[in-house]
């Protein structure tokens, strides 16, 4: 079939790259020239692991522009995957959904278009863009009237395993109101429901991967289920944390009561991690966006509410807990192991490891900090903050007072603690993500804490 979608960014260059792969004609559209020209050139704009080999595979189906006119006409699925960032009173911005449906609507021309909404959008959304793909139309020159139809297919993929969950999900999702656009999504994703691709030798299928369940449902549904998604995940990580803190008074580990509650089946055992809580640019977003629909329509959600503020408190926690180390942070130096919102990707948005960086830097302490993947990103979207950056985790261990771990990339679990703790000045190892093994950190010269 022939596929656009609109925006290229960590959703849309995955959906992309996934159809094309799966057999599909894919336009991927992006305003934004210089990730078009890196694309044209090969060049892949963000990190996510096996993105490059897929593309590289897939090339033969696959078109990138920046020109609404190239990408729209004769496609006949087109998905708007632009992001949704928040604005100030925690409702999504919008602006560029709206130029998205603005621009279908100028340009599409088949005999029946189905317009899919894959970014995180409100409720309602699907009749909002809707009416602006009408009033588009209806401003054309040529007089004509498309066919077409909105639907809601949400996306639940992770930066880091992008590839895997959208080549083998969980479930589909696909809300629309219209059966035609059910129809022309089911066909779509036809090889993925039933997994007819022969998977790349990269990616390989995992053996418990059968048919895939696809769940359709009318538009409001499916819009609310992405945020409903979203927002049990956020609460799952601050109801262990809350827990955290309580386990810590009473001289409980954590990490077993996680375990714990975790094998039951009804809970599951992902998610029940305590630490630093969550970043990344979809729960803090999609909670307040939430709660700001919820407030629409005169409620409040006071679980969703509570989830947020425990998860600010866990950046608190690790002041307090450095503070508790060391009595004194000014004119301290600490160093962030890791600064992308969690491993396998370069993704900075809302990462836990800026919003650290900065109540460490009021508070007088020298900051520096590592990253295997997001340093440049880093460099480019914050200059340096006042953060000393470095490509070698040696460097930043040295003369240090305490070293935190942010982010849970697979390399810091091996690190030479012996060499890292004698180049300390202080070797104290803060980890706020329960990843680190405590006994041989210990012998490694180093006093563990973590945030429980
Ligand atoms: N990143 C995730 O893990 C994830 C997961 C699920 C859902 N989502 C949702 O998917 C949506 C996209 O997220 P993302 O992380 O891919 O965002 P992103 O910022 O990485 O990418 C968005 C892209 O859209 C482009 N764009 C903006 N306006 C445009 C326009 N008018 N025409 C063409 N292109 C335009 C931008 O240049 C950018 O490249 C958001 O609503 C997000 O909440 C994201």
């Amino acid at each position: 079939m022939r596929v656009a979608i609109i925006g290229t960014g960590y959703v849309g260059l995955t959906t992309g790259a996934c159809l094309a792969f799966v057999g599909h004609s894919v336009s991927c559209l992006d305003t934004d020239e210089c990730k078009i020209k890196a694309l044209l050139a090969g060049k892949i704009p963000i990190y996510e692991p096996k993105l490059e080999e897929l593309l590289d595979e897939a090339r033969h189906n696959l078109q990138f522009t920046t020109s609404y006119a190239e990408a729209i006409p004769g496609a006949e699925v087109v998905f708007i995957a632009v992001g949704t960032p928040p604005t100030p009173s925690g409702a999504p911005n919008l602006e560029f959904l709206s130029q998205a449906a603005r621009g279908i609507g100028q340009h599409m021309n088949g005999d029946f278009t189905v317009v899919v909404n894959k970014s995180t959008v409100p409720i309602g959304s699907g009749n909002w863009v809707g009416s602006l793909i009408r009033e588009a139309c209806e401003q054309r020159q040529d007089g004509s009237a498309p066919e077409f139809a909105v639907a809601s297919n949400p996306e639940f993929l992770r930066e880091g395993t992008a590839l895997h969950d959208s080549l083998y999900p969980d479930r589909i999702v696909i809300g629309a109101d219209e059966p035609r656009a059910l129809e022309v999504l089911y066909s779509l994703y036809r090889p993925i429901l039933d997994q007819t691709f022969n998977p790349p030798t990269y990616l390989e299928r995992p053996e418990d991967v059968g048919a895939v369940p696809l769940l359709s449902t009318d538009l409001a549904s499916a819009e609310l289920i992405k945020y409903a998604a979203n927002a049990f995940l956020a609460l799952k990580i601050s109801f262990i944390n809350e827990i955290g803190l309580l386990a810590e008074r009473v001289g409980a580990n954590i990490s077993e009561v996680g375990r714990g509650i975790g094998l039951d089946s009804r809970i599951g055992p992902r998610f029940l991690s305590a630490g630093i809580g969550w970043g990344g640019s979809c729960f803090g977003k999609d909670t307040s966006a939430l709660i700001a629909t919820a407030g629409e329509y005169g409620l409040n959600l006071p679980i969703v509410e509570a989830a947020r503020k425990i998860n600010c408190r866990q950046r608190d926690r690790v002041v307090e807990k450095l503070l508790y180390e060391l009595k004194i942070l000014k004119g301290r130096m600490i160093g962030l192991l890791g600064l992308a919102f969690k491993p396998n990707t370069d993704d900075l948005r809302e990462a836990p490891a800026i919003e650290i960086a900065q109540k460490l830097i009021d508070r007088g302490v020298r900051v520096k900090a590592h990253d295997p993947i997001a340093l440049e990103k880093f460099r480019r979207e914050h200059g340096t903050m006042g953060v000393q950056l470095s490509e070698n985790v040696c460097e930043v261990a040295e003369g240090c007072d305490a070293l935190v771990l942010v982010t849970e990339w697979n390399e810091y679990r091996d690190l030479d603690w012996e060499a890292l703790a004698k180049k300390m000045r202080n070797p104290v190892i803060l980890d706020g993500r329960h990843a680190l093994d405590r006994d041989k950190l210990t012998r490694a010269g180093l006093r563990y804490v973590s945030i429980s």
